[in-house]
């Protein structure tokens, strides 16, 4: 698996994209980040031993479609952008997600928004600073899941529709699927395991389902994947 990361603001002219209609029309921020993650992407593939190529985008839903030999994630703030690629006989799916942690006013009405009742429970009890924390990694961690689940099902999802189990300080979560409505394949109760972490202020989280192997259940050991990373 390879993960690589670059600052939107070191995306030049010459890397912007021409291909895409609507992006000529978008503004020069949204067509750096783009390119921010496609360079990143085109980064990761290649570590891996592919092409180094842009993945298109699939319409009308707009994730990355990867190589087929490939799985991939992209995600981009207004600082960074990062893609995650891993082998697709190896890998299901991957997802990826940046949130930077930013005090908002409206956090608790956020909160009830995103947090299931358990989760608000916990969320309540905490001072503010891992309150802060909590509220992001539930936040990113379920637009994780979905980045990593749309590609295959193809159904769009509610912050409701997962929840966050377990997580700790040595940066792994456990997220379990609540709803039976995504797909077949994935039964309420599902669990996934990812990892996550905080840079600069931004919270990270990554997904990457197995393909070789079962998907948990509560007693059952849980898979963790590896990973490697670096910059282009
Ligand atoms: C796709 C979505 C999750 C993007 O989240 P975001 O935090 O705003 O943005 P990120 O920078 O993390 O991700 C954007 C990238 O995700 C990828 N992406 C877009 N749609 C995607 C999808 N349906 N599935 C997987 N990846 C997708 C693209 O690569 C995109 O970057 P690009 O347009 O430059 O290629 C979000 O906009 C969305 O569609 N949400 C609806 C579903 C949802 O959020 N439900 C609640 C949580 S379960």
């Amino acid at each position: 698996m390879a993960l690589f990361s670059i600052q939107v603001k070191d995306v030049v002219e010459r890397d912007m994209p021409q291909a895409e209609e609507w992006l000529a029309c978008a503004m020069t921020s949204r067509r750096k980040e783009f390119a921010a993650g496609r360079i990143c992407s085109a980064a990761a593939l290649q570590a891996l031993g592919g092409d180094s190529v842009w993945p298109p985008i699939a319409k009308p839903s707009r994730y990355p479609k990867f190589p087929k030999e490939f799985k991939g994630s992209i995600t981009h703030t207004q600082e960074c952008a990062l893609a995650c690629v891993g082998d697709a006989e190896r890998y299901l799916a991957i997802g990826l997600d940046a949130e930077p942690m930013v005090e908002h006013a409206e956090l608790e009405q956020m909160a009830n928004h995103v947090l299931s009742p358990p989760e608000l429970n916990q969320f309540k009890k905490m001072d503010r600073e891992r309150a802060l924390t909590f509220f992001y990694l539930c936040f990113s961690a379920k637009e994780t899941l979905f980045k990593t689940l749309f590609p295959l099902c193809h159904t769009d999802m509610e912050f409701t529709e997962s929840e966050l189990t377990s997580w700790d300080d040595e940066g792994c979560f456990t997220l379990r699927l609540v709803t039976d409505r995504v797909s077949d394949r994935f039964e309420n109760g599902t669990l996934f395991r990812g990892l996550w972490s905080v840079h600069a202020g931004t919270l990270l989280t990554l997904l990457a389902l197995p393909r070789k192997q079962a998907l948990p259940t509560l007693d059952s050991q849980l898979y963790v994947p590896d990973f490697s990373y670096g910059r282009p």
